[in-house]
């Protein structure tokens, strides 16, 4: 299934969008000339995910957690806590990536969705 997302022209700073077959929301964004899609929703709690050009980092909305915008790698924290006498730390999940290709000027997801 060949689902497109964006035009090329239209991704001056970062897009997003929704795609259903996914469940999921993307987002689109050029870094040094690289296109990258990823997830729009934080791992975090569900915020919203935007780049921001002036850091160059993933950012989200809600509290302000990082994301490095080539791995998805959280770089906010890892949550250090106590259960009972043990010390816990939990990591949080990294963006989910899509790999997508380019065709016509058009962006379009590269994967099988039946
Ligand atoms: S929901 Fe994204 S940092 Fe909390």
């Amino acid at each position: 299934m060949k689902i497109e997302i964006c035009d090329l022209k239209d991704l001056n700073l970062y897009v997003t969008k929704f795609v259903k077959e996914l469940r999921d929301e993307l987002i689109i964004y050029k870094l040094n000339g690289e296109i990258f899609v990823k997830s729009s929703i934080c791992p975090h709690f569900g915020g919203e995910i935007y780049f921001c050009k002036n850091k160059k980092k993933l950012r989200c909305k809600w509290h302000d957690w990082t994301y490095c915008p080539k791995t998805g790698k959280c770089e906010t924290y890892n949550i250090k806590t106590n259960v009972r006498n043990y010390q816990v730390s939990t990591y949080p999940k990294d963006l989910k990536n899509y790999d997508f290709f380019i065709e016509n000027n058009k962006l379009y997801l590269n994967n099988d969705f039946t």
